[in-house]
């Protein structure tokens, strides 16, 4: 069987390649990616000469060199995880979301159902998404697979929008297709943009830590080796046509977590107790910043087994552990064009 898993050389994809490559040697993997600032093929060295495994630099909303693509490998299936990821770069740059977080998931399904025609048989689009399609929660309930999709950034609304052409394609060509919608992941390999691999870089170089409003926003945090997990289940076992959320059963008000993470920091490198904490600032809020997210897992945990193997702080712990053994990892992709983004962001 070959796999067309597209955004393999960023955070979740790798993590979701490297498990597909080492688990299943009779699939041909094929990983897509552009490599923009988010992908980095060191995040895959490991792997790379694996005989099942192949890396293809391109963008997927190059519909001729997708097409040709396609023409050459005939893809049984496709995870889809290349995406535009980060909330504060949508607010500034939209645009960029819909290119490759639409367009592009268009032309791969296009090109998906131009080389099937109507003989699906045995072939799967996997669309992996977000919970932040569902919008915000007030302080009490749960996202279900039935909510009503209300997106407010242009990240969201990106994923909701290629969420709805999965399930259109479904119903209008017949393709077969799962699509998961997964809370915030956390590990290893993950840019430095997001709250915690920004806080561990920045507590790192006793840099403040730009908390967004009062910190009393909400997530759901999921370790990714958990989220690759349940894609290998969901991939293998999920109904055709179903949506699946998948959750870490672990809400933290940012400010108790960054509180957390910056306890955690001080006693892995041997600073006084209290000292990360004092590096917060709060800071301005994001525009239209969602309040809470949390997910009701119960469908993939009753249906197909799925729940996480590790706990928040045995996950946290790893990650930090992961970003301090991995200092040139984390220089290599804090120098350049992140400085820039970096002072762009923050600078007020
Ligand atoms: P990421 O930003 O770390 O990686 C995205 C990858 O896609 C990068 O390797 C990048 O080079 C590639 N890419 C971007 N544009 C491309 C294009 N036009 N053509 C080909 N490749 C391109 O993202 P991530 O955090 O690993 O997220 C992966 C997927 O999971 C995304 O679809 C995201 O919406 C979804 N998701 C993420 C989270 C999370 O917490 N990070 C949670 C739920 C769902
Ligand atoms: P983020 O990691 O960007 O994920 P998402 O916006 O997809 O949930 O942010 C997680 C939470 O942390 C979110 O409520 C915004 C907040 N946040 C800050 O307070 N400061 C920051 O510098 C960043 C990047 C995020």
């Amino acid at each position: 069987m070959k796999i067309l898993i597209t955004g393999g050389a960023g955070f979740i994809g790798s993590h979701v390649v490297r498990l597909f490559v080492e688990k299943y040697s009779s699939y041909h993997m094929f990983n897509l990616d552009a490599l923009t600032y988010a992908g980095n093929l060191e995040n895959l060295k490991d792997i790379e000469n694996n005989p099942n495994y192949t890396f293809i630099k391109g963008d997927i909303t190059n519909e001729t060199f997708i097409n040709e693509l396609f023409n050459k490998h005939k893809f049984d299936s496709i995870i889809h995880l290349a995406a535009e990821s980060h909330v504060d770069r949508s607010i500034k740059d939209p645009l960029a979301f819909v290119k490759t977080n639409v367009i592009g998931t268009m032309i791969l399904l296009n090109a998906f159902k131009n080389t099937w025609k109507d003989n699906f048989e045995n072939k799967l689009v996997y669309h992996i998404s977000t919970d932040e399609v569902y919008g915000s929660l007030g302080q009490t309930g749960l996202f279900t697979e039935t909510t009503p999709y209300d997106p407010n950034s242009p990240y969201s609304a990106s994923k909701a929008s290629s969420d709805h052409f999965v399930r259109a394609y479904g119903e209008t060509y017949g393709m077969p297709y799962v699509i998961t919608n997964c809370s915030n992941n956390y590990g290893q390999n993950q840019f430095p943009e997001k709250l915690i691999p920004l806080f561990v870089n920045n507590i790192i170089n006793n840099k403040p830590l730009p908390v967004y409003g009062d910190g009393n926003y909400t997530r759901d945090w999921l370790y990714v080796k958990d989220h690759a997990v349940a894609i290998d289940l969901v991939f293998h076992e999920g109904k055709n046509n179903e949506t699946y959320n998948i959750g870490g059963f672990n809400e933290w008000k940012n400010i108790d977590l960054v509180k957390l993470l910056c306890q955690q920091m001080d006693e892995k490198l041997n600073r006084e107790k209290g000292s990360s904490e004092k590096l917060i600032i709060y800071v301005k809020d994001r525009p239209g910043h969602d309040l809470r997210y949390a997910i009701d897992a119960s469908k993939i945990n009753k249906e197909l087994g799925w729940k996480p193997s590790v706990t928040f702080e045995e996950g946290l712990n790893k990650t930090i552990d992961w970003y301090l053994n991995n200092k040139a990892w984390l220089h290599n992709v804090t120098s350049g064009a992140y400085q820039l983004y970096y002072q762009k962001q923050y600078s007020n």
